[in-house]
């Protein structure tokens, strides 16, 4: 679906959020979303806590996995995952802290396969992810599922492509300080959320979305899975799809 706008296109999103956290309160039922980090999520969080400040929208019943976190990384760092969620969304609205999960990034190597099928276990205790917000890398990696990457991968600990840390040096001011590994959750527990959104905004995403959308699906495009999805959308915005 294409936006006049990413302002727009957010708007849109959080209103689907937002129903859907309202439908789960009327059945008494956690809501339990799928979150992602990056630029392009950015407004559609601010739009969240707009309606929780203005409208009321409540995140009580709202229990979030997001998809990623660089490792090492100590959750107060300026970089982190942790933080880039809380001063996004998590401090604004009325979300249980118990209730929001970000891969930890401070385990030994060794916990970590033991903590990635625990958080894998935990989203299919709660029966899946309601919905999945999804941001794409410019090589069309989903989460830190980098080409290459299987379809049926779990969530594990991953090496980042130069590419990803070259887009990412900017923030840890140089790629000597950039981290070179992520714990991603898996291509396949994406997959497997009900409902899925891709948000891409701007011409620098333009030549991977019609890879991800138009061409075949293939390992070296994660993206290009959700072709397979019975329930993803594409959110962009008009330079977004312009090679569409
Ligand atoms: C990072 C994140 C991804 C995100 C991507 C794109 O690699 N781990 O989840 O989709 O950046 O970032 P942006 O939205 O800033 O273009």
């Amino acid at each position: 679906v294409v936006f006049e706008d990413s302002k727009e296109a957010s708007a849109q999103v959080a209103k689907e959020i937002a129903d859907l956290i309202k439908v789960k309160q009327s059945q008494k039922q956690p809501c339990i979303l799928g979150l992602a980090t990056g630029s392009s999520p950015k407004g559609l969080y601010a739009e969240l806590v707009r309606l929780h400040k203005e409208e009321g929208l409540s995140f009580k019943n709202v229990i979030s996995f997001n998809l990623d976190e660089y490792y090492p990384m100590e959750p107060d760092s300026v970089n982190s995952y942790v933080r880039f969620m809380q001063e996004q969304l998590f401090n604004h609205v009325d979300i249980l802290p118990e209730n929001y999960y970000i891969p930890d990034g401070t385990l030994s190597k060794e916990e970590i396969r033991d903590y990635c099928d625990q958080y894998e276990s935990k989203i299919e205790a709660l029966g899946g992810l309601d919905l999945q917000i999804l941001g794409i890398g410019g090589n069309g990696h989903i989460g830190f599922n980098e080409s290459g990457s299987l379809q049926n991968s779990k969530t594990r600990l991953v090496a980042l492509d130069h590419i990803t840390r070259v887009a990412a040096s900017g923030d840890f001011s140089g790629l000597e300080n950039t981290p070179r590994t992520a714990i991603t959750l898996g291509v396949k527990k994406i997959m497997e959320a009900k409902r899925v959104i891709l948000l891409a905004w701007g011409e620098r995403k333009s030549n991977i979305i019609k890879a991800s959308v138009e061409d075949e699906v293939t390992s070296l495009v994660p993206a290009s899975y959700l072709q397979e999805h019975r329930n993803a959308t594409f959110i962009l915005d008009q330079a977004a799809a312009s090679k569409l």
